[in-house]
């Protein structure tokens, strides 16, 4: 389906709706407002399951067909959501709240509080999602599908319930066929877990003290993962029997995106196109995160589609929360988030949400009126904003990204790092199972790309296709696959430049240690022997780049070149391998295999990324730390550069002067 003409509408502009929070009289002048300003499609229905089902199996949409219609008639199309992440009160006496891994039930009276693998959760599921089918697929009037909500967020990514008891052992038998493989596989001799068969094979909770097996652990990732896909899938599969060729389906992903435990390519695989909820502030944040991590989070969603235009389903406007607020940015600002995601790859921006909660949980979550329904500076400055964007992005926002480089990453290492972080420096805990070290290293890497105003891609490792890079970046691949080293090997050979990190082949693809002498299956490729290593945590220790002084985090390699080239060197009086190299090079065949054996702070990153990029012949250009570059190409194949400014002062870059948090696009000559 990608590519189709049902995701190309140019560029528009959305809004998230709940018209059932308030009295219907209101509607038609929302409503109008709405188109007013430019808006051009409406979410809403995602959380009201009761309202279009009060009783099993008898259904009511006349709120949302009222609704729906006076969109119609004011030009406005709806995304229609699948309200399942909201139970309604008769599921409430049912067997289908999950239990967290660290032994919490989820009761009735809330969101995401249910089992994907509980069968009268899925059956009512499947029940609504055919009754929305019927009514909405083929209607004109609706664009497309939106699943559930936020799929895995909010720790819904695992449970530990009865149903998930039951369906685990069955998930292991059809994985290993026979308990000897498992134990094997596992290495469950380790301190005599060996299971005599798949039924005695615990969940994966959170123990009173010590820690179960990381295998088991992984292992229950991807069951939890596979439960949430064929939920998804089901929803996927009704809403297109019956929707007419120009409907879509998508499901809206929750930032940051990668360290739970659900496979966001295999949850969007058969959809038309991944979209995502962008909010670089919320709750209690001081600050909003660095515009990099925002660029990395659009690359990811963007490469789960192939790179296919994607959307904003939840584009931050107002600050929000849910029981403490923080730092509100100003109204520049988030207009630009909303530009960047275009400029990286969206061609639809839906803004979370038409006006401020007014009751419930989200009370907090300001939207772009307030309840004195006065035109709000933001609700002023996003609708400019969007007019000139339409005006000047249009031409360029359905042609998909093509980018020189990709930053690779893998789901499993991700899912291992969460629980046996390493280093403190990879820990990043926002609530008990929900640890986001790795996204927030995987930022770091991918984020002189953006600086240096090098469009990069980022892709899942098994899918990716190194033939189409000049450089990839893959750090923290500790479970190497032989397959993939292969693939990789030949790519440099024929002139490829790989950038691998510490702890890269430390295991294979079982998650067991290597026996060689790491980085083991990248020996080699690296010319490199790693032998002794350290953690450093929260601390960094000095090393320098050429003559350019910087810093390494999170951990210390110790390396041993074999034939690779020194880059950098560990300069730390306090550490006894001063002197040694923390970076090197290796020239293989017509390409460069680099290592970082830590994590570069931002002068070193970018210190080595300018040289690796220039290696590879392209062209890095820094125009300053809070300026992002983006080439893109428009519809008549002609290359545009968009130039954003993410700080409050005006600035120089590219022949422009920027205004604060401004942006400018400009041509480029061939
Ligand atoms: C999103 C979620 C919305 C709303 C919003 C509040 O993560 O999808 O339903 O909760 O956050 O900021």
């Amino acid at each position: 389906m990608m590519g189709d003409t049902m995701n190309q509408p140019g560029l528009e502009f959305g809004v998230d709706w709940y018209p059932e929070h308030w009295d219907e009289n209101r509607w038609r002048t929302d409503v109008e407002r709405m188109a007013g300003y430019g808006f051009s499609c409406v979410r809403l229905m995602e959380f009201a399951w009761t309202i279009v089902e009060p009783e099993p199996g008898r259904f009511d949409f006349s709120l949302f067909d009222r609704a729906i219609g006076l969109l119609a008639e004011a030009g406005l199309k709806a995304i229609v959501g699948t309200p399942t992440a909201t139970p309604p009160h008769w599921l409430s006496d049912r067997p289908v709240f999950r239990v967290s891994p660290t032994g919490a039930s989820h009761a009735y009276g809330t969101r995401r509080n249910l089992c994907y693998n509980a069968p009268e959760y899925r059956e009512a599921s499947r029940r609504v999602v055919a009754a929305i089918a019927k009514r909405y697929g083929g209607d004109t009037r609706v664009a497309g599908f939106q699943i559930d909500n936020e799929i895995g967020h909010e720790t819904s990514d695992r449970c530990v319930c009865e149903h998930c008891r039951h369906e685990w052992p069955h998930w292991l038998e059809r994985r290993y066929g026979d308990i000897a493989s498992l134990n094997r596989a596992w290495g469950a001799v380790f301190w005599n877990t060996s299971y005599a068969s798949f039924d005695q094979v615990p969940m994966a909770s959170i123990q009173p003290s010590t820690i179960q097996n990381p295998a088991l652990v992984l292992d229950y990732d991807r069951f939890s993962s596979d439960s949430a896909v064929s939920f998804a899938r089901e929803q996927t599969d009704a809403l297109r029997a019956a929707s007419s060729p120009g409907q879509w389906v998508t499901t809206n992903l929750f930032p940051p995106p990668l360290s739970n435990a659900i496979d966001m390519e295999a949850l969007t695989d058969g959809m038309d196109f991944a979209s995502w909820d962008n909010y670089p502030v919320w709750g209690d944040q001081d600050e909003p995160l660095p515009w990099q991590f925002n660029a990395t989070a659009q690359a990811y969603v963007r490469g789960l589609r192939d790179n296919a235009p994607f959307t904003v389903m939840e584009e931050m406007s107002g600050f929000q929360g849910h029981v403490c607020l923080g730092h509100l940015p100003p109204e520049r600002q988030v207009a630009l988030w909303a530009v960047q995601a275009v400029a990286r790859g969206a061609n639809r921006v839906v803004f979370f949400r038409w006006r401020t909660a007014p009751f419930g949980q989200e009370q907090l979550c300001h939207g772009l009126v307030d309840g004195d329904d006065r035109e709000t500076e933001r609700l002023r400055v996003i609708a400019a904003t969007m007019r000139r964007a339409k005006a000047e992005l249009s031409s360029l926002a359905s042609v998909p990204v093509e980018s020189p480089v990709c930053l690779a990453y893998s789901k499993d290492d991700a899912r291992v790092l969460r629980e046996q972080y390493l280093s403190k420096g990879l820990l990043l805990r926002v609530s008990p199972t929900f640890q986001a070290g790795y996204d927030k290293e995987l930022a770091s890497w991918y984020a002189p790309f953006p600086t240096l105003g090098v469009g990069a891609d980022a892709a899942p490792i098994g899918s990716l296709e190194p033939e189409r890079y000049r450089v990839i970046s893959l750090p923290l691949y500790q479970m190497a696959d032989s397959a993939v080293v292969d693939r990789l090997g030949h790519w440099v050979e024929s002139g490829g430049s790989l950038v691998l990190g510490y702890r890269a082949g430390a295991r294979d693809a079982l998650d067991h240690n290597v026996e060689a002498t790491l980085p083991g299956l990248f020996a080699e490729l690296a010319g490199i022997r790693v032998p002794r290593f350290e953690s450093l945590n929260e601390t960094s220790a000095a090393l320098r780049v050429g003559v350019v002084p910087g810093r390494g985090g999170v951990w210390a390699d110790i390396i041993e070149p074999d034939g690779a080239e020194t880059v950098a060197v560990w300069t730390d009086r306090s550490k006894f391998y001063r002197g040694s190299p923390a970076v090197t090079v290796n020239r293989v065949g017509k390409g460069l295999v680099w290592y970082l054996g830590t994590s570069p702070n931002p002068i070193a990153m970018l210190a080595l990324y300018r040289r690796i990029l220039k290696a590879a012949g392209l062209c890095p250009r820094f125009a300053g730390a809070d300026v992002e570059a983006i080439e893109r190409r428009d519809t008549d194949g002609k290359t545009w550069r968009l130039v954003l400014n993410h700080s409050p002062r005006r600035r120089r870059a590219y022949g422009a002067t920027l205004e604060p948090w401004g942006w400018v696009k400009l041509p480029v000559s061939e």
